[in-house]
């Protein structure tokens, strides 16, 4: 407890020169501490006045005024620096940042059209057959009647695997270029009566620009039975059309060839952006190509020891990718690949 006035006056100037690096804490205790009502050193020494002899009053009355006055600007004065520095971090945020969001995932254009496709066909008795996409060069070409010089084996369109040694003729590795060796695999491991439907991934020797991709999707198709025939192809595939398209959706048939059906055919559907009367879309046709299909070749059945003269049937194989293009007018096949979440945002959840 300072005991002469020169002690009070010099504790409080030591007191005053700290005010200056206090927190808000601290500057709030220190306030009490100083100038508090009741027991504030500098209240209790004002209130001692009264009993120091009248000669001293004045001189120490001046000083101890003159303190609280100093007191009083550098509490003002702290508060103030403080305030100003809270504003400033405040200033540092970013308040037009956007704000955390969680995302939710969505199901790719792609993904979408070939789950709807593959549901119609279940809804019809097709079962979901899939395969492997490194594949052997008979599964992908030989067993399904291409003949060995076929232009589709060549390496300009054709990706090879390099798996060493030096196999045989046929059991050359590949990546399969469509899903129709699938057909083979299924009629191989279960005898008719067989209706699948095989989606997968493909791959091709190709450029990568605005209608080719070196990988994409197809969904084939296969049905093996006893009498059936085109028109049960027919109806099938017209079936599909008007349920993933819409039922006034105009179809045709036109004569095709693939050497693993005979007859072959090729369906387009009526242009779905301008009706049918010819636009950019479909080159001024007035229609767009949808898939190939055609009745099994004997041959193909023949490699799968299925007797072609007790069974028949019609199989057909189409691109999503480029279904998926045509359904939503996306002009860059390339737009599907990209994971761009502006455009996949178009299709939602
Ligand atoms: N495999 C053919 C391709 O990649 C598509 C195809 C056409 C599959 C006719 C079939 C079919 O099953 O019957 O171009």
């Amino acid at each position: 407890m300072p005991t002469t006035r020169h002690d009070v006056v010099q504790q409080l100037q030591a007191r005053l020169a700290g005010v200056d690096s206090m927190d808000e804490a601290a500057l709030e205790r220190e306030h009490v501490h100083v100038l508090g009502r009741k027991a504030g050193l500098l209240t209790a020494a004002l209130k001692s006045i009264s009993q120091l002899p009248i000669e001293e009053r004045r001189t120490f009355g001046a000083e101890l005024n003159q303190l609280r006055q100093r007191f009083e600007s550098a509490f003002e004065a702290r508060r103030r620096t403080l305030s100003q520095a809270v504003r400033s971090q405040e200033d540092d945020v970013d308040l037009t940042m956007p704000a955390r969001t969680t995302w939710s995932g969505g199901i790719h254009p792609v993904t979408r059209v070939i789950d709807e496709i593959v549901e119609i066909f279940h809804r019809l008795g097709f079962a979901v057959a899939v395969g492997p996409e490194a594949e052997t060069e008979w599964l992908n070409f030989g067993a399904l009647n291409f003949p060995p010089d076929h232009p589709a084996m060549d390496m300009h369109d054709t990706l090879y695997l390099d798996v060493g040694g030096d196999p045989p003729e046929g059991e050359r590795m590949l990546l399969r270029t469509h899903t129709s060796p699938v057909q083979i695999r299924t009629l191989q491991a279960s005898p008719p009566p067989v209706r699948v439907v095989i989606p997968g991934t493909c791959y091709r020797n190709d450029t990568f620009d605005a209608s080719h991709a070196p990988a994409f999707s197809q969904i084939e198709g296969l049905a093996v039975d006893e009498g059936i025939t085109f028109v049960d192809l027919k109806a099938t595939l017209i079936h599909f059309a008007h349920e993933f398209f819409s039922p006034d959706t105009k179809v045709r048939f036109r004569p095709s060839f693939f050497p693993f059906t005979e007859p072959s055919a090729e369906m387009d559907i009526g242009c779905l952006l301008c009706g049918g009367s010819g636009c950019r879309a479909c080159k001024g046709s007035g229609w767009m190509e949808i898939l190939g299909c055609g009745m099994v070749h004997p041959n193909v059945l023949k490699s799968c020891d299925v007797d072609p003269e007790r069974y028949t049937g019609f199989a057909f194989g189409m691109g999503p990718h480029r279904i998926t293009m045509l359904r939503y007018g996306i002009p860059d096949i390339r737009m599907l690949f990209e994971g761009d979440m502006r455009f996949l945002s178009h299709f939602g959840e």
